[in-house]
This record gives structure tokens, C-alpha cells and sequence, in this order.
């Protein structure tokens, strides 16, 4: 019997290439639709609301075939860039093995291998699980520290952001991502680098774990100096464990493999990595820890799913895992975002001088912060004052957008009701991408002290739009 016609004219039988030349043009009508609406009209409202069509390594095209340079990396997760050809190989390779995965009744090489590679660049850890995600790698982390030390309460510090699902919103530090979703998880947060908080907390005897992300990536603060090793210490004096979260920080993105490696003896007892470890392709997330805290969780043979995933450990992610850190390696994607990181904050830095809302360029490797802030002229002050009234994280997203609509960069603001704008391109990006980022913001911050034209236009809708919101 023919395959009846699918829904709404696509082709019968299942062609993607045809659903997409017959549908292509629905992503926003189908997201407000069927998505979360928001997306799409927050989207509209920036001015934001463009089809990109295709995309390779650090770029993207539109539907009109403008190129645009990718500073987001998907929130980290293209690493690598789009279509790396050696993680597309890896994974055209794995689709025509055909490989016996996930039986669940047997042992396949690929997860073994990844986990025997990653703990490679962490000689002081033995073990590994695989989940599909940033939250589930925290979430194994949270479980397995409370486990381990068989105390409920677990520490972050002030401003966190380890994920979205319940256990990692716990340790979350921003109110507007928890408002609506309680009771959580018992927690405390303690300032990023404060260790007579940290200490008075561990005092009270029921902490499980700190956990930490060696750069925020809200804002982008970097742990001081000295502070994970002695947390660490202090950690273990209370017989509690140090949990780093490196979904953001680690493969390479600050210029060393993890981000706490910047810190000799860091040495955190579970490490969490996600997002690039996909390749930008296949789901994945990994939670490296100690033998000792393995082994409570899996403290027999009756506890051998007590903590597991269905598609965990699938050959996809796999091979896509093990593709993107021969990558690294061979690449040398951490020496080179050391190298290309230090020009262009260097680059950056050297316009803090120049121009009075800059205060200040931050980071390490390709993972930047830029600070905006109050400047001291009169009449840019009264700009700023009306653009803070209205909503602090304004002026950020000022920059934004004619970085978006007139130089074709796609930016973030780095949170909520921040004056920061946060560059985490790929790795792969070098000196041709910095010239051009360059080039762009040093016009855009012309264009604002100069007091006039189409960023201040876009100021004032931007204005408009949130007191209509109060
Ligand atoms: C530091 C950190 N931890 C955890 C997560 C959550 O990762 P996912 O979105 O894959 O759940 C993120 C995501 O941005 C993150 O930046």
C-alpha cells in the first residue's frame, strides 16, 4: 500500500531534503506555534529574526547568502566550528559500521576508549559517566558527591550557572532562573574566591561538595588565584569534595585543556565537560571523578544502573567525543586559543583608553569579557542614566546589535541585567577573525560616544519596549 501524504504537503514517505525545500520557511510561524513563543519574539523584537540557511567552521549564511562571523559558538558547543570534516567523518563512519550500540547487555569499545582519552589530560581521576548533557553531567556530579560523603548539602558560588533541570538549579545563582521552581535541592551559595565562607559553611558538618566553574560564565569571572586549591584543601579537611564544572571552560577554551589546570594542584575530586565534547553534533556530557566516590555509588552488583542514562555512552557521541579531542590535540586548539585569545584582548584592552563606556576587558584564552560602564563625560553620562532607569544591560545590548545588523558578528549579552558582552567563538577562529571583530566594535563604540545615529535610534525602541514591560 503507498505511504499516505504527510501532513501539510510534504512529500510522502520521509525525504528531508524535500521536507526542507517544501518547509524550509516555517521556522518562525512553527516555533511560535508549537515552541516556546518567546524565542521568536524576542527575537523579532532585536531585530534579530534571521534565517541562516548554512554554515562552516566560523561562519554562517543567511537566506540572502550574507555571511556572517560566529562569536557564540552555540553557547560554547562549537568548539571546534560548524562541520568540522574529521568529528563529520568520525560520524559517516559510525553510521556505516552499523555497530551492535547500546544492547545494554554488553561492553562496547568507543565508550572505554573516550573515557581512557579524556582521563588522559586528568591523571588524577580514574572514572567516568557519560550522560547527554551540561545539567546531567552536573547532576551525576550533585548525586555522586552526596553519595560519596552521605551529606545532603551542596555549595556554589554567587552568580552559577550549571544547568537547567532541577539538581544543577539548585546550585544555580541567579534568582530569575529559580523564581517558579521551587523547593530545590538543600544549598548555600558563597562568593566566587571568599574562603572564610566557604569555612563557616563546611563548619555546620552536612556539606557534600562545592561546586565551582573555574571561569563564570556569567560575566566571565575568573576564580582568584590560589582559590581551588585551597578549597580543595579546605574541602577535604571537612571531608567534602571539590566538583568543577568545565561544560564551559574545559577542551581548550581558556588556552589550557581545563580551565583549572591555569591552577597548579587544582586537582577537583569530579569534573564536569559537555558542550564542545558533541563536536556541535551529538548530545553528550561526562562527569570524570575519583575511584573511592565511583565505588560508593557502584558499591555492588545490585547498584549497577543505581545511576545511568538510556542513550548514555551511545556510539554517536562516542566517536563524535573521541573525533573532537584528536582535534584538540592535533590542532593544538588550547595553544592556539592561548595565542589567539591573548591578541584580541590585548587588541580590546588597548580601547579602554580610548573610549569612556569600555571599563574593561576580561578572560582567558577565547573565552572574553567586555565590561561596559558608567562613562565620565556629561553628556554620555545622561545617555547611560536613561538607558540604566529604563533596565541595566541596555548599553550591551546596544553593542549587540549594530555588531549584528551592520558588521554581520553574531554576539551575547552575558546575562541578565549585565553590561557585559561575552565573546566564546571557536577555537579554530585567528588573526583575520580578530581584525574583523576589531574593526566592527571599535565603529560601534565610535558610533556611541559620538552620541547620535542608529545606535542611539535602536537605544531608544530598546528603552521604549522595556518600560512598556514594567
Ligand atoms: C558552566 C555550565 N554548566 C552547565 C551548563 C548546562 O549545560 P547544558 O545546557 O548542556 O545542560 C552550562 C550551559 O551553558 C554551563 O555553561
Amino acid at each position: 500500500m503507498a505511504t499516505p501524504p504527510g501532513p501539510a504537503g510534504a512529500p510522502a514517505g520521509f525525504d528531508l531534503r524535500a521536507l526542507l525545500a517544501a518547509r524550509g520557511t516555517e521556522g518562525y510561524a512553527l516555533h511560535s506555534r508549537h515552541l516556546n513563543p518567546q524565542l521568536p519574539r524576542m527575537l523579532r523584537t532585536l531585530g534579530f529574526d534571521r534565517v541562516y540557511e548554512r554554515a562552516e567552521g566560523a561562519y554562517f549564511w543567511d537566506d540572502e547568502g550574507r555571511e556572517y562571523l560566529d562569536m557564540l559558538a552555540g553557547f560554547g558547543v562549537m568548539g571546534l566550528g560548524r562541520h568540522h570534516p574529521v568529528v563529520r567523518r568520525a560520524l559517516h563512519d559510525v553510521l556505516d559500521a552499523g555497530l551492535a550500540d547500546l544492547t545494554r547487555f554488553d561492553c562496547q569499545p568507543l565508550p572505554g576508549l573516550l573515557a581512557e582519552r579524556l582521563l588522559a589530560h586528568s591523571p588524577h581521576l580514574d572514572r567516568v559517566f557519560f550522560g547527554n548533557s551540561g545539567t546531567e553531567a552536573v547532576e551525576t556530579a550533585l548525586k555522586f558527591a552526596r553519595c560519596a560523603t552521605g551529606r545532603p548539602r551542596v555549595l556554589y558560588c554567587d552568580h552559577a550557572f550549571h544547568g537547567l533541570t532541577c539538581g544543577s538549579l539548585s546550585v544555580n545563582g541567579e534568582r530569575g532562573f529559580r523564581d517558579g521552581f521551587a523547593p530545590l535541592l538543600p544549598d548555600t551559595a558563597v562568593p566566587l574566591g571568599d574562603l572564610a565562607a566557604l569555612e563557616r559553611e563546611l563548619a555546620r558538618g552536612d556539606v557534600a561538595a562545592l561546586v565551582v566553574e573555574p571561569i563564570q560564565g556569567k560575566g566571565v569571572h575568573a576564580a582568584p588565584p590560589g582559590y581551588l586549591r585551597a578549597a580543595r584543601e579546605l574541602l577535604h579537611r571537612h571531608r567534602a569534595v571539590l566538583i568543577a564544572d568545565e561544560v564551559q571552560t574545559g577542551l581548550g577554551r581558556t588556552g589550557d585543556f581545563w580551565a583549572h589546570d591555569h591552577e597548579p594542584g587544582a586537582e577537583p575530586d569530579l569534573i564536569c565537560v559537555a558542550k564542545a565534547l558533541s563536536g556541535g553534533y551529538v548530545p553528550v556530557g561526562a562527569t570524570l571523578g575519583k575511584e573511592w566516590i565511583f565505588r560508593k555509588v557502584y558499591s555492588s552488583m545490585d547498584r549497577v544502573l543505581v545511576h545511568s542514562a538510556s542513550f548514555g555512552s551511545n556510539a554517536q557521541a562516542m566517536a563524535a567525543g573521541l573525533a573532537v579531542l584528536c582535534v584538540i590535540e592535533d590542532e593544538d586548539l588550547a595553544g592556539r586559543a592561548r595565542a589567539t585569545g591573548g591578541l584580541l584582548r590585548e587588541r580590546l584592552a588597548a580601547l579602554v583608553e580610548r573610549y569612556e563606556f569600555l571599563h574593561e576587558v576580561r578572560g582567558r584564552g577565547l573565552m572574553i569579557g567586555i565590561e561596559f560602564g558608567r562613562p565620565r563625560s556629561l553628556g554620555l553620562r545622561t545617555r547611560w542614566n536613561m538607558l540604566q532607569a529604563a533596565r541595566p544591560g541596555l548599553f550591551a545590548q546596544l553593542v549587540v546589535g549594530p555588531l549584528l545588523h551592520r558588521h554581520r558578528i553574531l554576539t551575547q549579552v552575558s546575562g541578565d541585567r549585565l553590561e557585559v558582552i561575552k565573546l566564546i567563538p571557536p577555537l579554530t577562529i585567528g588573526e583575520p577573525e580578530v581584525d574583523r571583530f576589531v574593526t566592527a566594535f571599535t565603529a560601534v563604540m565610535d558610533e556611541a560616544h559620538a552620541g547620535s545615529g542608529l545606535i542611539w535610534d535602536f537605544g531608544r525602541t530598546l528603552v521604549g519596549q522595556a518600560l512598556a514591560r514594567h
